[in-house]
């Protein structure tokens, strides 16, 4: 099954993405005035979300990088997460925007939370993309959603289905081909 043939119901226009990540820009703006940000996007997934943001940020940023990825046995995650790429440059004293594509068990946001705690970070918000809190496992407060969503899995904009779509410039979701 090739990505042409592959039906994706679109959830997200490019327009509507556009709107909300130019919104939260200005409020990330207003909220950090007289501040600089070091903007941590999370990869691969935050890439698109997080360059997209940073171009509507009107204070000093400071952009790193960084992976992680849930250990899971079998089908039943134990919610512990790895660094699988380690940021660059060091978050210390330094006013940490941690910028992540969605929102889903909330394991992922709050080991990062503790860890740029942990590495002594002046402050530590949260930004995503996407919100789906019926998959909620652990509250984590997050500071800037773009949109929350259904419990549906979705494609594009940075977000993958086995490491495709993630070119997509909307979010959708992927119809199964029987569907079709
Ligand atoms: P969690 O909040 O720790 O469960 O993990 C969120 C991560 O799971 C995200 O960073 C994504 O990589 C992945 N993920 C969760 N839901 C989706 C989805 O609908 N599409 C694609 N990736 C997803
Ligand atoms: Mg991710």
């Amino acid at each position: 099954m090739s990505q042409m043939e592959d039906k994706i119901r679109v959830m997200l226009s490019e327009e509507e993405l556009d709107r909300r990540i130019r919104e939260l820009g200005a409020q990330i703006s207003a909220d950090y005035e007289g501040e600089s940000i070091f903007l941590v996007c999370i990869l691969k997934g935050a890439a698109m979300f997080a360059c997209e943001l940073a171009k509507r940020i009107t204070v000093p940023v400071v952009m790193d990088f960084m992976a992680t990825s849930s250990y899971g046995a079998g089908t039943v995650s134990t919610g512990e997460v790895k660094v699988k790429k380690d940021l660059d440059l060091s978050p210390e004293g330094k006013n940490v925007l941690i910028v992540e594509d969605i929102i889903d068990s909330g394991n992922t946001l709050n080991f990062l939370s503790r860890f740029f705690k942990e590495r002594n970070a002046k402050s530590v918000r949260m930004a995503t993309m996407l919100d789906k809190p019926d998959r909620r496992e652990v509250d984590v407060d997050v500071d800037y959603t773009g949109f929350t969503i259904p419990d549906e899995f979705v494609v594009g904009f940075g977000l993958d289905y086995d490491q495709r779509y993630r070119n997509l410039p909307y979010i959708g979701v992927v119809e199964p081909a029987e569907k079709q």
